[in-house]
């Protein structure tokens, strides 16, 4: 008999270190499916850091960090997106593509700091803090978007901050990025109290604990992480800087205090670094899996919609941020 190799088989090559063999007879079906349905849709996998590996290595054609995405979303000439992480990601795709179908394979993957402001909050603090330009984090919904003057992401906060010139912003929903971004920066910056429920359980004690059972252990805690945190951590950035450290600098072992498919994603490139893994799952990142993205693409589900004159105004805060 033929040992014919199936068309996965060489994907597996990429992932083998991350994902066991029996879990890959899983998947292989699915990847499979997928990769014909995108050609026949003329669909691009679009997939957050997050996202699992056999997602992320084997699926996705643009992967990054939030701001990456949405840099890649406004220029991508496919017919469909399919958005592999969380609703605001997929929002703001659509708002960068009104006319282009965009897909989230599941409605319930929301975000903690997304659902912790609404519009009403942000139409208060204009009212609390007339004048204060409000910067808005991305991961917030496209009505809240659209009460803003500019959005940011962890990769560009800080730059957004200072380039609107003034002496004091008010900087939603995530009171300990804006308290990191504050650190940084002579701007005074007013903050919301939402959190990252992922982030959020990271503590000091954590990194004093690794960094002694794991003697010249380098750590990198994303900005969502609470200011005592990131005080003590060797470098802070966004999903895509952490990876680029690791890229840079090679440290010989390495924390990711993030959410946890990141270091399985990174050890891919990097099979001489040693990942240390403590990290928190995200629950909204994890509702997106190979079965449900397979669905989205044989089923046009589930397809973002947003109100256009909505739309429009949150557009402007999020091509505000990309002029940047
Ligand atoms: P990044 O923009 O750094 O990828 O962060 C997005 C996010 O949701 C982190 O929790
Ligand atoms: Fe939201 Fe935190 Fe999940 Fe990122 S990790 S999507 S900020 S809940």
């Amino acid at each position: 008999m033929l040992n014919v190799p199936r068309r996965t088989d060489e994907l597996y090559d990429r992932v083998k270190r991350v994902i066991p063999p029996v879990e890959w007879e899983l998947f292989a079906d699915d990847v499979d499916a997928i990769l014909a349905l995108k050609r026949r849709r003329n669909a691009v996998i679009l997939a957050h850091n997050y996202q699992t590996p056999e997602i992320f290595h084997c699926v996705a054609d643009i992967v990054g960090d939030s701001l990456a995405l949405a840099r890649k979303a406004a220029e991508t000439e496919a017919d469909v997106i399919v958005l592999a992480g969380v609703h605001f990601m997929a929002e703001t795709a659509k708002l960068l593509n009104p006319e282009k179908t965009v897909l989230i394979p599941d409605l319930e993957a929301g975000c903690s700091l997304a659902e912790s402001v609404t519009a009403d909050d942000v139409r208060l603090m204009r009212r609390r803090f007339p004048d204060v330009p409000v910067v808005t984090y991305v991961n917030t919904s496209a009505a809240v978007k659209a009460e803003s003057d500019i959005c940011c992401t962890s990769g560009n906060a800080r730059a957004v901050v200072e380039s609107l010139g003034v002496p004091r912003v008010i900087m939603l929903p995530d009171e300990y990025l804006a308290k990191n971004i504050a650190a940084e920066t002579d701007v005074e910056i007013i903050a919301w109290q939402g959190h990252c429920e992922v982030h959020e359980r990271f503590m000091p004690a954590d990194i004093r604990e690794l960094r002694e059972a794991n003697p010249g252990v380098i750590v990198l805690a994303h900005p969502e992480c609470p200011p005592e945190v990131v005080a003590e951590a060797d470098f802070s950035g966004s999903t895509a800087a952490m990876s680029d450290y690791v890229g840079r600098e090679k440290p010989q072992r390495v924390v990711l205090m993030t959410e946890c498919s990141m270091s399985d994603n990174v050890a891919v490139a990097h099979p001489d670094v040693e990942f240390v893994r403590p990290c928190n799952l995200c629950p909204h990142m994890k509702r997106i899996t190979l079965a449900n993205i397979r669905s989205a693409l044989e089923g046009n589900q589930h397809e973002v919609t947003i109100d256009p004159e909505l739309a429009g105004r949150a557009r402007r805060a999020v091509e505000r941020m990309l002029a940047i």
